[in-house]
This record gives C-alpha cells, sequence and structure tokens, in this order.
C-alpha cells in the first residue's frame, strides 16, 4: 500500500498508509491526527493547512486560484505552504512528506 510521511506538530514523523483518491486530509485525519478540515474540504477554511517537504512542492499540481486565496489566511505561509484537502493522492505521492503545522 502507498504510504505518506507526515511530520507532527513536535516534529516526530509517522508513515501513514494512503489510499488512492481520497484527499490526503483525510488521510491524516482518518489516523487520528489533528489537522483541521473543518469545511470538509470544500476549500473555505484553510485549517487543513499543511507544509509540503522540499523535493515535493513540484511534484503536486499548482494550487488553484481559490487555494490561493484561502492560504492568504494562514498565520505563517511557507514555500510548501498547501491546503491538505486540495490534494487528492494518486500513486505517484507514494511517500509525499507533509508537516503539520499550528493554524489557529
Ligand atoms: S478543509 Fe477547509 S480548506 Fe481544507
Amino acid at each position: 500500500m502507498s504510504k505518506i510521511k507526515v511530520i507532527d506538530q513536535s516534529g516526530i514523523s509517522h508513515i501513514l498508509d494512503a489510499v488512492e483518491g481520497w484527499r490526503v486530509m483525510e488521510i491524516i485525519r482518518e489516523h487520528g491526527f489533528e489537522v483541521g478540515g473543518l469545511c470538509g474540504g470544500a476549500c473555505a477554511c484553510a485549517t487543513c493547512h499543511v507544509e509540503v517537504s522540499d523535493g515535493w512542492v513540484e511534484k503536486l499540481h499548482p494550487a488553484n486560484d481559490d487555494e490561493e486565496a484561502m492560504l492568504d489566511n494562514v498565520p505563517i505561509l511557507s514555500n510548501g505552504s498547501r491546503l491538505s484537502c486540495q490534494i487528492i493522492f494518486t500513486p505517484e505521492l507514494d511517500g509525499l512528506e507533509v508537516k503539520l503545522v499550528a493554524n489557529g
């Protein structure tokens, strides 16, 4: 099964099983991690903000205008900032690494 690597707010890495077609936000939440997701993936809250690790940013489809607009609301923006609900997991993303960040 495909995996993603999640680095929690304490800096601890976790390898999670990932399901094709699921939003990365859903995968993280399904494994019991706090990743926000208040709007359920409608790109309307930005609570699911994560930092995608170097080397993976360019492998993702670019953020669309709606995601870019929501990212303007996050407390700390980085080069890897994405909304995890807007990343649909595909086999090409096996090994994707993201860092959970404080969004409140
Ligand atoms: S869950 Fe609300 S923007 Fe991602």
